[in-house]
């Protein structure tokens, strides 16, 4: 049973904004870290509406918060108000952790390293490698400046909007002039061309994510082949359609859990100055998933 924080006057304080935030696993995740490392925190769920992201910010530094972590729908409209932006928030466009330090908000996109460090943990190296990723929203933007920092041979989106997964290689390409990075259209005929293309096939897209268990990005009809990695940013089902069918098929898979798993500690970090244990907080997360309350959310 994770242990329950016992707040003191002394309790630092950091949060979750989004809206809504209630499905999160991020509390138990990151209060079940401060725990075992004994440490005088708590992590609390604050829920923010649309209309309130400049008051909801100006009231974690007047209470003061060392940080927050920030979802949906909320990672861009925070941007405004960071007086300083890592490197992964600016080219992503998306803040996904704020450190609230001396009176000012710095903005980081942990999702990014969160990504990398799941791969290392599955080893997976993606330096040299030729990705294809699925999807082309704020997952993937992460996904791409990713894999294209950590030096990819090729990226390539593909996405349902054309517009959409165009307008990313567009822009992520701007930051990473050396870097192959190409748009196709998703479609059954450009996944069943990819096996002599591709290493590695990441599911950035939320097909296949609870309720929606049955749906796969990857049609039924067209093969997974045995020698591509194929991961899914999906953790709720943990094995989903996608991974399963690959797995079945005789490829190696990685699953979305680390990617939470390793944004948060990377944001644990930079608040706490320390590093949480890997474990504890997956573990955190595997209870929350099993406990039947099949609607979680990071
Ligand atoms: P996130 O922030 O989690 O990435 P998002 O920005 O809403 O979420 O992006 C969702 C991604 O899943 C998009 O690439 C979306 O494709 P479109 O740009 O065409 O909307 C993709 N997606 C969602 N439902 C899909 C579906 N049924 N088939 C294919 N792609 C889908």
């Amino acid at each position: 049973m994770p242990k329950t924080p016992s707040i003191t006057g002394k309790t630092s304080l950091v949060g979750l904004i989004g809206w809504p935030v209630a499905h999160s696993l991020s509390p138990s995740m990151h209060n079940a870290a401060f725990a075992e490392l004994g440490l005088d925190w708590a992590y609390v769920p604050l829920p923010v509406r649309p209309d309130d992201v400049a008051q909801a910010l100006k009231g974690l530094a007047a209470l003061s918060f060392v940080g927050a972590n920030v979802t949906v729908p909320h990672k861009q409209a925070v941007m405004r108000y960071m007086d300083e932006l890592s490197d992964s928030a600016r080219i992503t466009g998306a803040v996904n952790t704020i450190h609230y330090q001396n009176g000012k908000f710095s903005g980081y996109n942990t999702d990014a390293i969160g990504f990398l460090n799941s791969l290392k943990e599955a080893n997976c190296d993606p330096q040299g490698m030729r990705v294809a990723v699925l999807g082309a929203g704020g997952a993937a933007r992460a996904v791409v400046f990713a894999l294209a920092r950590a030096g990819a041979d090729s990226i390539t989106v593909l996405n349902r909007t054309a517009e959409r997964g165009a307008f990313l290689v567009g822009d992520l390409a701007a930051a990473f002039p050396n870097s192959s990075l190409t748009f196709e259209a998703l479609t059954p005929e450009s996944l069943a061309v990819l096996d002599s293309t591709v290493d590695l096939v990441i599911n950035s897209t939320s097909v296949g994510m609870y309720p929606h268990v049955e749906a796969s990005p990857w049609p039924a009809d067209v093969s997974m082949p045995a020698n591509i990695i194929f991961c899914d940013l999906v953790y709720n089902p943990l094995e989903t359609v996608f991974l399963a069918r690959a797995r079945a098929a005789g490829a190696k898979t990685i699953d979305g859990l680390g990617m939470l798993v390793h944004q948060g500690a990377y944001a644990f970090e930079k608040w706490t100055g320390q590093s949480p244990s890997i474990d504890v907080m997956r573990q955190a997360c595997l209870s929350k998933l099993k406990s039947g309350n099949k609607q979680v959310s990071d």
